[in-house]
């Protein structure tokens, strides 16, 4: 598979799609870095299946290596565990030209996304998510966070990675429900960019098949999203395409404390959802719902919501951060393979 570059001039980098990557670290990394030291953030699942393999592979590379395994789970992406990571770091004496290596899903490509661009004011990092939501869409694009108590990814920065090493084998050890949480991410390419793509996903009889063509699907999703981010780099325009699905998708997951639905199975009952009601108003080509239903029962994923109390949900979209002075962009599909963004308000959802 080709590898990509995402082209941000002096800040671009390449995004390398690999079955086995994962041993071939250490001679990866050589390529981009001459330094000595490497600290591995990571969470104790992904320690256990990976830790050892990605560190034996930088040793044997020359590199002086420490690993830190946290907690899995959203909790982790607290602020409050920066300073037990800036600690770790302090005692390994990891400079500001040295490097951070994240492995793992979100949480730890966020956290240590935000870690590598605060602690000395910066210092390089290198993605490998394990996640296939992390392989296709965070570990793109440079956003790194950390979450306060108040809210998810309320304090962040963009900061780019050095190098993006994506090892498709390591979605063998994922669960099939965080499997399908990125499948949700998928589809949601094919709807907003490429009609083929949701086609040929939709073509796709089971998770053989799905597997067996892997390496092409994340690179067709690294490859729409890379394009997207350099043409919007900050998010003020195009890069607000990604979001398809998401309004709905955050207020349901703020509904259910994070609980009930994975991030991917909120998105893919925004997706359903919003198209239904765009289009009732004509501004979604009939039938696309339809579409859209099928693909993700064809993925196992939820495409609707029983809420019994729906203001609920009308209030928490009125609250989220793209509401500004009552004016919500929303994204819709004017069919499937192409969106774009609509001025509307909340009262959008009230169907
Ligand atoms: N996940 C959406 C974005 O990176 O903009």
């Amino acid at each position: 598979m080709e590898d990509l570059i995402v082209e941000l001039g002096e800040r671009s980098y390449p995004i390398i799609i690999q079955k086995g990557l994962i041993d071939k670290t250490g001679s990866e990394i050589n390529k981009i870095y001459q330094g000595k030291k490497i600290f591995i953030l990571t969470d104790k699942n992904v320690n256990y299946h990976y830790g050892d393999r990605v560190k034996e592979s930088l040793i044997k590379s020359g590199y002086e290596v420490k690993l830190m395994a946290l907690e899995p789970g959203e909790e982790t992406k607290a602020f409050s565990t920066l300073p037990v990571v800036y600690n770790e770091l302090l005692d390994f004496k990891l400079t500001r030209s040295d490097l951070i290596i994240t492995l793992g899903g979100g949480v730890i490509g966020d956290l240590g996304g935000f870690v590598a661009a605060t602690f000395l004011r910066g210092v390089s990092f290198v993605q490998m998510p394990t996640s296939l939501l992390a392989q296709v869409d965070s570990s793109v694009g440079g956003k790194v966070a950390v979450d306060l108590e108040r809210g998810k990814n309320l304090v962040g920065s963009f900061y780019h990675p050095k190098l993006v090493l994506i090892d498709p084998e390591v979605l063998e050890t994922l669960s099939e429900r965080f499997f399908r949480d990125g499948m949700a991410e998928v589809i949601k390419y094919g709807c907003i960019k490429d009609k083929d793509f949701f086609y040929f996903l939709k073509g796709l009889k089971n998770k053989e098949e799905v597997m067996h063509n892997i390496e092409m699907i994340i690179h067709k999703c690294c490859f729409i999203k890379k394009c997207v981010v350099e043409n919007d780099e900050k998010d003020t325009g195009e890069r607000m395409l990604l979001n398809f699905g998401h309004t709905l998708g955050h207020a349901i997951e703020t509904y259910y404390n994070f609980k009930k639905f994975t991030h991917g199975e909120a998105v893919a009952i925004g997706m359903y959802e919003i198209s239904k009601i765009a289009e009732k108003k004509n501004l979604t080509a009939k039938g696309v719902s339809k579409e859209i239903k099928e693909i993700l029962e064809q993925y196992i994923l939820p495409y609707e919501v029983e809420i019994a109390d729906s203001s609920a949900i009308l209030d928490t979209i009125a609250l989220d951060k793209k509401n500004i002075d009552n004016v919500l962009k929303v994204v819709l599909l004017k069919e499937i393979g192409e969106s774009y963004l609509e001025k509307t308000n909340v009262e959008f959802f009230k169907n």
